[in-house]
């Protein structure tokens, strides 16, 4: 007899994505990278959190994404994957922990599975890293894809514009996008591509894709948590929508706690022993 409690969240897994992907119904995606925040999204019904290397902007301040290291990622994603009962977890490779060979990508993804319990891992290119996610996948763990502006590479690129506008670029990122399938990515990433390049992949591809500044025509959509929800205010590109002003919020919660305490009003008779 089943021991599953009605109360119990259906965990989303790479095959419940797929099948939102078959029946239309589009995927939420979110960044998280530790306990407590996991834990709000989770519990609001996200589909899947994605322990981003944007950890290294949002967390540690670094301009880049490239300094943090594997360690780091591990001990982010670990918090995050106490708080979550429901969503599917993906934890960013980090630069230099899969580029230089295919067994260095599996020794790396196999650590965040091991050492977190995450669901899966998410690697930034196309064919020039087809062979590490061919041995991650080998060895069992789910990877999803990530085309378009790979902040990886940020150096290569010398600047955050819109990627894949000329014809050239985007013939590559369709046969890159093509060829992580065939590898059996469950899922890809397309980040700041024009609208029109990502619904023509979405409706090429059998595997979900997320779009992060992809438009709207794609399976899913992705930001990262900081900035949708105001935390971060240094970043505005025309794709983020802030759903809130938490920056503002947080602030005016600080000036009030600093007043009371300056006055002191708190703690009051009530909130002392
Ligand atoms: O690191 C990250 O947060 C990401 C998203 C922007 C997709 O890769």
């Amino acid at each position: 007899m089943s021991v599953a409690s009605a109360d119990k969240p259906k965990k989303i897994t790479t095959h419940v994505l797929q099948e939102m992907k078959v029946r239309g119904e589009k995927i939420s995606m979110l960044t998280a990278y530790d306990y407590s925040m996991a834990k709000i999204i989770d519990r609001a019904g996200i589909d899947v959190i994605l322990v981003g290397d944007s950890a290294s902007n949002v967390m540690a301040g670094y301009e880049t994404t490239l300094p943090i290291t594997l360690n780091e990622m591990i001990y982010y994603a670990s918090a995050v994957v106490r708080a979550v009962e429901r969503a599917l977890v993906v934890v960013d490779l980090p630069f230099g922990s899969y580029q230089g060979n295919s067994k260095e990508a599996l020794n790396s993804a196999i650590r965040i599975m091991k050492e977190t319990g995450a669901h899966g891992v998410k690697l930034e290119g196309g064919k020039e890293i087809v062979e590490s996610v061919t041995r991650i996948l080998c060895a069992g763990i789910p990877v999803m894809g990530h085309l378009g502006l790979t902040p990886q590479s940020i150096h290569k690129f010398g600047t955050f514009v819109v990627r894949a506008r000329d014809e050239e670029e985007a013939k590559k990122l369709v046969e890159d996008a093509h060829v992580l399938e065939e590898a059996g990515c469950f899922s890809i990433v397309l980040e700041k591509i024009p609208a029109r390049l990502a619904a023509q992949v979405s409706q090429e591809l059998k595997i979900p894709i997320i779009g992060i500044g992809a438009g709207r025509f794609v399976d899913g959509q992705v930001l990262v948590s900081h900035d949708m929800l105001g935390i971060n205010q240094d970043f505005s590109p025309r794709f983020l929508r802030r759903y809130h002003n938490l920056y503002q919020e947080i602030t005016s919660a600080v000036n009030n706690y600093i007043t009371d305490v300056k006055n002191l009003e708190f703690p009051n008779d009530k909130e002392q022993y």
